[in-house]
C-alpha cells in the first residue's frame, strides 16, 4: 500500500488554492511595505502569483506537493527561483492554513445565505399563491386546529431566516486575520498585521498567536450552523413526504422530482425530498468529526487539524445543493386546496373554539376544556360531527350552548379569528410576508 498520501492533503485542499495565493500576495506586499524584503523581490513574487491565479481559474495550473501551501511555493520556486522562499518570511503554514480557511468560509457564508434567500422566496411565493387555503394544523401528527396553509409554511421561512442570521453572526467571528501568529508564538520581524488585514478585507486581526493557530471554532460553528439548517430542511422535506402520500394528498410533486419503482408501475416516489432528509446525516456527521478531532489535542497546532477540511468542504457542497434542490422541488410542487379543506373535517379540530365559546360565556377555561373533552368523546363514540348535534345534545353538556354555537363551524373564519400578532390570520400572514 502506498502511504505517501496518508498525511497529504493536496487532493482536497486544492479548493483553497486561490485563497492561499491571494493571502501570499497580501503577505508579500506587507513584507515589502515594512522593508523586510525589497520591492523588487515582492513584485517578482506577486506578479508570478497573479499569473498562477489566472491559470488556476482557467483550470491550467498543475500543483504538486504535500498540501496546497507547499505546492504553491514549489510551483513559484520553479517559476522565479529561490526568491519565492522570501514570501515565507514571518509566516508558517500554521497561520497560513487558518487564513485560507477563514477566507473560504467568509465567501461560503455569503453564497449559502444567497441560497437561503432563494429558498425563502420560493416559500413566500407559494404562500402568496394560496392566500385563503385552510388546512388542519398538527400536533403529534394529529389534526389539531385549522390554520392558513400560508401561515404554516411561512414557519419554515422563519427558521431559514434564523439560519441566515446564525451564519451572519458567525461571519463576524470568522472575519479575523490570523497571519503574523506564525508557528504559534508570533514573529520577531517588524510586520504590520493590520495592513495585511486591510489588503485582504478583514475586520480585525487576532489577539493571541497561540489561540490563532489552535482555534478551529470557526469551522465547528460553521458546521453546527449547517447542521441546524439541514435539520430545518429535513423537517420540511419530511412534512412534504407525508403530505404527498395517498393518505394526505395535500401536495403533488412535479414528476421531475419523483422517480418510479422498478417493480410497481404506479409508484411516484418522493425521492428528492427523501434525499434532502437523508443528507442531514452526513452534515451532522461532519459536525461530529470536527468536534471529535478537536476535543483531545493539546495546544497549539497539531496535524490532526488537517482533517478539518473534508468535513467543511463536504458540508458546504451538501448544503448548497440541498438548498438548490429544495427551492426547485418546492417551486414545482402543486397544492391541493380541496384535500386540505376536506382534511379539516377530520379530528374535530374546532374543539378549542368550542371551549373558547364557553369561556366567552363566563366559564373558566379549565372547566370549559373538561366539558368539550367529554363532548369529543361523545362525538367519537357516536360517529357524529359538531355540526350534527341537536340542541338537546348540546344542552346535555352545558346549558351555556345556544343557537349561536353554529357560527363556530367554519374553518376559514376559525383561522382568521386568531388575529393576535403572529397568529394564523390573513393580517398576520401579510405582515410576515412584508418582513421576511
Ligand atoms: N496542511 C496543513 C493543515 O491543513 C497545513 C499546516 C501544516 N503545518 C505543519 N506544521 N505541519 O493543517
Amino acid at each position: 500500500m502506498n502511504l505517501k498520501n496518508f498525511v497529504s492533503s493536496i487532493d482536497y485542499d486544492i479548493v483553497l488554492a486561490e485563497y492561499d495565493m491571494q493571502g501570499s500576495i497580501a503577505h508579500t506586499d506587507m513584507l515589502a511595505k515594512c522593508r523586510i524584503i525589497t520591492r523588487a523581490e515582492a513584485s517578482k513574487i506577486t506578479s508570478a502569483l497573479k499569473k498562477m491565479i489566472d491559470e488556476f481559474k482557467k483550470g491550467k495550473l498543475k500543483l504538486k506537493g504535500e498540501d496546497i501551501h507547499t505546492a504553491v511555493e514549489l510551483e513559484l520556486t520553479k517559476r522565479i527561483g529561490t526568491t519565492a522562499g522570501k514570501m515565507h518570511t514571518a509566516r508558517s503554514r500554521n497561520d497560513q492554513v487558518v487564513l485560507a480557511e477563514r477566507m473560504y468560509i467568509k465567501d461560503q457564508i455569503k453564497n449559502i445565505n444567497d441560497n437561503i434567500d432563494e429558498s425563502i422566496s420560493a416559500i413566500k411565493k407559494l404562500a402568496k399563491k394560496h392566500p385563503s387555503c385552510v388546512m388542519p394544523g398538527f400536533t403529534h401528527l394529529q389534526n389539531a386546529q385549522p390554520v392558513l396553509f400560508s401561515h404554516w409554511i411561512l414557519s419554515y421561512a422563519w427558521m431559514l431566516k434564523r439560519d441566515k442570521e446564525r451564519f451572519s453572526d458567525l461571519y463576524k467571528r470568522t472575519d479575523v486575520m490570523p497571519l503574523g501568529a506564525a508557528a504559534f508564538a508570533g514573529t520577531e520581524f517588524p510586520i504590520d498585521r493590520k495592513y495585511t488585514a486591510k489588503l485582504l478585507g478583514f475586520r480585525k486581526i487576532s489577539d493571541n498567536s497561540v489561540d490563532t493557530v489552535s482555534d478551529r471554532d470557526y469551522i465547528a460553528e460553521f458546521l453546527a450552523d449547517c447542521a441546524i439548517l439541514a435539520m430545518h430542511i429535513s423537517r420540511f422535506a419530511e412534512e412534504l413526504v407525508i403530505w404527498s402520500s395517498q393518505q394526505f394528498g395535500f401536495i403533488k410533486f412535479s414528476s421531475d422530482f419523483t422517480t418510479g419503482s422498478s417493480i410497481m408501475p404506479q409508484k411516484r416516489n418522493p425521492d428528492f425530498a427523501e434525499i434532502l432528509r437523508a443528507k442531514t446525516g452526513r452534515i451532522y456527521g461532519n459536525l461530529m468529526a470536527i468536534l471529535t478531532i478537536m476535543k483531545g489535542i493539546p495546544l497549539s497546532y497539531n496535524r490532526d487539524m488537517q482533517e478539518d477540511k473534508e468535513p467543511m468542504f463536504d458540508s458546504v457542497e451538501t448544503v448548497k445543493i440541498s438548498l438548490a434542490a429544495f427551492s426547485e422541488m418546492f417551486s414545482a410542487m402543486k397544492v391541493n386546496e380541496d384535500k386540505m379543506s376536506e382534511a379539516c373535517g377530520k379530528g374535530h379540530i374546532l374543539s378549542t373554539d368550542v371551549a373558547d365559546y364557553l369561556v366567552k360565556k363566563g366559564i373558566p377555561f379549565r372547566h370549559a376544556h373538561g366539558i368539550v373533552s367529554k363532548l369529543s368523546d361523545y362525538l367519537i363514540s357516536s360517529g357524529k360531527r359538531f355540526e350534527d348535534l341537536t340542541k338537546k345534545e348540546w344542552k346535555r353538556f352545558s346549558d351555556k350552548f345556544d343557537a349561536s354555537v353554529k357560527k363556530i363551524f367554519d374553518y376559514k373564519s376559525a383561522a382568521e379569528k386568531k388575529d393576535c400578532d403572529g397568529g394564523t390570520s390573513t393580517r398576520s400572514v401579510k405582515k410576515q410576508l412584508s418582513v421576511l
